[in-house]
């Protein structure tokens, strides 16, 4: 059941930088995207195209599309939340389109101005205005728990994955924004999603606010599940989500992967060098950890007696 191959979608330049109070400068972005284009990862989420007042750090989302180099290899990402941000998405050749949501109504009044169902409404007319030009991915942001109405059932996350299934999209991302979500929760439904529905690519977007991160995507992986978001550093936070923090962290999942046997087509040495220069992107310390500790099986120098 579990797979030996796994596909991360890195999400540093989106999720990551999204929360960032401090500019970062466009050309620091495609430099930090053109470094991880050269690092195996299957998928870069490079921006978001949202409204520059909501998500002020990523106003420069079409400069940056247009300016990093793609590799051929790589799927290039962005966020979007309305037809608006499709069209600018479509007009500077985004190779996917995630389009995002929340399961639970008072995040998405919070944090898109939209509910659910109003969400849906939009995506049936975004995935027109996509068309063949760009696949579409639909990502659920409070899938497993919101931080204003705590739990949010199952039941209502699959209705909303069906909807989203009806519409022709071509994947799902299920969204742990805020971390409350438990391996056993996770298992159970990455399970009932990838049973409904076969031909939907799954991905989980786990946050690790309260240390379950990595434990999450292992449980997913136990029961088949091979794409995951994770964001370099562990950078990463919704600024709509009160309590919100990072991503789990690209450099240590590959490190556990690998660890494990688990192919995930990344050069991991290469992702901790970019690792290196966060801190002097965004002037402070990221929670990564093997970037700090080094690998599994660093040596240290013998004592001297
Ligand atoms: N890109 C750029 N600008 C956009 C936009 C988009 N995708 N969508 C709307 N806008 C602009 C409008 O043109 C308008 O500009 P104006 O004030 O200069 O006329 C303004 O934003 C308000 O438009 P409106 O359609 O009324 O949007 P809203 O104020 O209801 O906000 C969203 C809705 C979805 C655009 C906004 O809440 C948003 O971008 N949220 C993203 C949140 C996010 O990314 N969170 C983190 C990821 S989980
Ligand atoms: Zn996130």
């Amino acid at each position: 059941m579990s797979a030996k191959r796994v596909y991360i979608n890195d999400v540093t330049a989106r999720d990551g930088f999204q929360i960032e109070k401090a500019w970062i400068p466009t050309d620091d972005k495609i430099t930090l995207i053109d470094a991880l284009s050269a690092t195996g990862l299957a998928k870069i989420e490079a921006t978001s195209f949202t409204s520059p007042k909501a998500i002020p750090n990523l106003a420069d989302a079409g400069e940056v599309m247009t300016g990093i180099t793609r590799a051929p290899d790589v799927d290039y990402v962005a966020l979007i939340p309305n037809e608006k941000g499709v069209e600018r998405a479509l007009s500077v050749g985004t190779d996917e389109l995630n389009f995002v949501m929340s399961a639970s109504d008072s995040h998405g009044r919070a944090n898109l101005r939209m509910t659910a169902d109003q969400s849906l409404e939009r995506f049936a007319r975004m995935t027109e205005m996509a068309g063949n030009q760009a696949r579409v991915n639909a990502s659920i942001s409070t899938a497993f728990g919101c931080p204003f109405e705590g739990i949010v059932p199952a039941d209502r996350v699959l209705e909303i994955v069906a909807r989203v299934a009806d519409m022709g999209i071509d994947g799902v991302t299920l969204c742990d924004t805020t971390g409350v979500a438990n391996p056993v929760q996770v298992a159970a439904l990455c399970e009932a999603v990838a049973e409904r529905h076969p031909a939907l690519d799954l991905t989980l977007h786990p946050h690790d606010t309260r240390g379950m991160g990595l434990a999450n995507a292992l449980a997913a992986w136990q029961v088949g599940v091979t794409r995951f978001d994770a964001a370099l550093g562990g950078l990463g936070g919704c600024p709509y989500a009160p309590g919100a923090s990072g991503n789990i962290c690209t450099e240590d999942l590959v490190h556990m992967f690998e660890c494990m046997g688990v192919d995930t087509g990344c050069d991991l040495d290469a992702l901790l060098a970019a690792s290196e220069t966060l801190p002097g992107l965004i002037g402070h310390d990221t929670p990564g950890q093997v970037v700090k500790a080094g690998k599994a099986d660093r040596r240290y120098p013998m004592p001297q007696v």
